[in-house]
């Protein structure tokens, strides 16, 4: 009895500590990186500051980056819904371990005040970098649709979701584009990503997933992503479209600098909100065009004639006409349409 409450003490003094990721069976070092199932992994909480390149990409620096998850273990993206993951501050706080037992609606098992605050200071238990909900920075979802972890690069990794005012419960939803094209068969590479406004040193989260979109109807790629901009004073500065995710404070690989204060009179510190541009929810905005079943495109019909309506004869009924007007709008779009509006011509002459 001793010896367990030893090892539980020992176990919550080590999450005091403890940083914030997204949990779920379908992420990179699930189980940790040495090879053992550890039930109560922390490593993809913890922070990437001033790292090169190469050891902060996908959490490289302890190795959690050659840890795929089980095989078909996914994280599944369903078009035009949403999908949960778990933010904790330990594999122990989710459901993932001891049967969801030492969880709670908290990231940390614990339970607080719905309007958990602690302005104008910091919330440090749990380790949220954060005052309130409000000031919560906003965390984001990327894809790339590379199966190979190796081939995935700022280039191929687009922003696909975004949640504002996370982390802050467990239980996180991100929406979905509808348009959402299909991964290769050995599914995408997915990231998750969070950069902190303040509270704390100024640190970046980015931790690997593989993952599938369902229910797919667009085939449609994605386009390049750019870097994003700061845009909080003019919302036209924005970058529109495919951004890619914040690589911020790092030794290298960075693509945002800024410099001064935000409105709120802080540090500017970029997140994954309004303040670069990103909406809340599904990136809409993400493709290199407009959406296709990828069925080939069936050759345009041609115009009907000009001079079918002529009312030559005799008076023509005026809902006759309207009925022709239409058909030979839709007459440009579709071959039912086409179809229709002959019929039509064809109803026209014999009654004439
Ligand atoms: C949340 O924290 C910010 C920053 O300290 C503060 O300006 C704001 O008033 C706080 N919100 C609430 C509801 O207290």
């Amino acid at each position: 009895m001793l010896r367990l409450a030893l090892v539980t003490a020992a176990l919550f003094s080590t999450l005091a500590k403890a940083h914030l990721g997204a949990f779920h069976k379908g992420m990179y070092c699930l189980d940790g990186p040495t090879g053992k199932v550890d039930l109560n992994n922390n490593n993809p909480v913890n922070p990437l500051y001033d790292l090169p390149f190469e050891d902060w990409w996908f959490h490289h620096v302890d190795n959690c980056d050659n840890f795929p998850p089980k095989a078909g273990d996914f994280l599944e993206l369903p078009a035009g819904k949403d999908f949960t993951v778990e933010i904790a501050s330990n594999r122990a706080k989710t459901s993932l371990s001891y049967n969801g037992k030492y969880t709670s609606d908290w990231v940390d098992g614990e339970v607080y005040p719905a309007d958990y605050n602690k302005s104008p200071g910091c919330i440090t238990t749990p380790n949220m970098h954060t005052q309130n909900q409000s000031m919560a920075a906003g965390t984001a979802f990327a894809i790339s649709y590379q199966s190979d972890i190796k081939k995935v690069t700022p280039d191929n990794l687009v922003v696909f979701s975004v949640r504002y005012h996370t982390p802050w419960l467990r239980l996180t939803k991100y929406d979905v584009p509808k348009d959402l094209p299909a991964c290769p068969p050995g599914g995408c590479i997915c990231a998750w990503g969070w950069v902190p406004n303040g509270c704390g040193i100024p640190n970046m989260y980015h931790q690997a997933f593989k993952c599938q979109v369902t229910g797919a109807t667009s085939v449609t790629p994605l386009a390049a992503p750019k870097p994003a901009v700061w845009c909080e004073d003019d919302q036209s500065k924005c970058v529109k479209g495919a951004k890619q995710m914040i690589y911020w404070n790092q030794k290298t690989g960075n693509n945002i600098k800024v410099s001064g204060f935000d409105r709120a009179g802080q540090n500017k510190s970029p997140a994954y909100n309004q303040k670069l541009g990103f909406a809340d929810g599904a990136q809409n905005d993400i493709f290199a065009g407009p959406p296709s079943d990828g069925k080939p495109t069936t050759t345009a019909a041609p115009p009907a004639p000009t001079t079918t309506a002529a009312p030559t004869p005799s008076k023509p009924a005026e809902d006759e006409l309207e009925v022709v007007c239409v058909t030979r709008t839709k007459a440009k779009r579709s071959p039912q349409a086409t179809h229709l509006a002959r019929m039509h011509r064809r109803r026209a002459e014999l009654n004439f």
